[in-house]
């Protein structure tokens, strides 16, 4: 019997040509609705989206393949020494312990509102085939991140309605996510289609919430602080997942802020004087929330880490965000009170930092991106 390969060998391999076809060139008509790159879109596009080349946004590529690259999964951290530090009653102070829920109770749902803001919105408005498959990439990746977060609760034993409602019952963490859901329901919406200016710009604001807003600032505080237990020894394997996370979302941010501003490039009647205000009112905001959270979940100050000192960061934070979108600084703080939190986003320079096993996914040069 042959198999397949020694059939493939015995007759030339002929392409498979459409009945009717064999040997005919493309007509005319059919060159004329071949996709021309120049002709793609990111909003609004009228070309095929079902042909991911010619490329024209080479860059949304790029980071489809780093984020590959990139590659983790949640049990393959080990967590057995978070585990038995969690059992002993004088392994954490009390200060921490809620630190450690609180945290956990905002990021269980937060990943599953951007995994459900990608899919169920921001995907089906975007048509630029290259971004959409970075937008696939993603939303696999905040399936990881909801499930190293479940890992990470189940792990230790967790009371999981506690922690899983806690979007619903920790007015901190309610008021983060009600400030972002009206946001999530204009992309969800089924009705809602872009094609105006007044809608471009419902959408471009909910990609700046969302980019710039959650991913950008949301989770920043929840990402010291874990970060700044591994740096005590502490949680490690918490710590390392969250590392993984926020490298991840490291690259979901400077996608989303690519993405916006080449809607901006494209779309320049979108970026009104009265839309960027409306904008900079949003940042504020957001500040304001996010530092309510980092006082709720500190209140007197654990791990040398205090709520002022995210006061500082927080501002530092927006600023860069604000900047990299085309907006002016919004505060007068220049310097970064966490400076060691940049170094984590590298997880090459730090592999050896919580000397805990760290599998390389790494594939190709795709770890340096700013
Ligand atoms: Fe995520
Ligand atoms: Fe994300």
């Amino acid at each position: 019997m042959l198999s397949w390969d020694d059939e493939a060998a015995a007759a030339p391999r002929q392409p498979q040509l459409p009945a009717g076809a064999a040997g005919e060139e493309s007509t005319a008509e059919q060159v004329a609705l071949r996709v021309n790159a120049d002709d793609k879109r990111i909003i609004n596009g009228k070309t095929d989206v079902n042909q991911l080349v010619p490329f024209k946004y080479k860059w949304a590529w790029d980071k489809y393949l780093a984020g590959c690259a990139n590659h983790w999964m949640p049990q393959e951290v080990n967590m057995q020494r978070d585990i038995e530090l969690w059992k002993n009653p004088n392994g954490l102070s009390e200060d921490e312990r809620r630190l450690v829920k609180r945290n956990l109770g905002f990021f269980v749902t937060a990943d599953s509102l951007a995994a459900n803001n990608i899919v169920l919105g921001t995907y089906r408005h975007i048509t630029a085939p290259e971004c959409r498959q970075y937008l696939l990439r993603q939303a696999f990746e905040e399936a990881i991140h909801t499930h190293a977060y479940q890992y990470i609760v189940e792990s230790l034993g967790l009371d999981e309605q506690e922690i899983f409602n806690a979007y619903n019952e920790i007015k901190s963490i309610r008021d983060k996510d009600q400030f972002l859901i009206p946001f999530i329901d204009t992309l969800t919406d089924p009705a809602f289609t872009t094609g105006t200016i007044e809608n471009d710009q419902k959408l471009l604001k909910s990609l700046i919430v969302f980019a710039c807003l959650m991913e950008g600032l949301f989770f920043y505080v929840g990402f010291t602080q874990i970060l700044a237990l591994g740096r005590q020894n502490k949680m490690m394997g918490a710590a390392e997942q969250y590392q993984y996370i926020l490298r991840d979302e490291s690259m979901h941010c400077n996608f989303g802020i690519d993405l916006i501003n080449t809607i901006k490039l494209e779309n320049p009647q979108l970026w009104t004087p009265a839309f960027r205000e409306e904008i900079k009112a949003l940042f504020l905001k957001a500040v304001e929330l996010e530092y309510a959270y980092a006082e709720d979940t500190m209140p007197r100050g654990v791990l040398g880490l205090n709520a002022t000192m995210f006061k500082g960061y927080l501002r530092f934070i927006a600023n860069r965000r604000a900047v990299q979108i085309g907006l002016e600084q919004l505060f007068d703080q220049d310097e970064n009170p966490f400076p060691w939190m940049s170094e984590m986003i590298d997880l090459k320079k730090e592999r050896n930092f919580f000397e805990t096993r760290v599998t390389e996914y790494q594939t190709g040069g795709a770890l340096n991106w700013d």
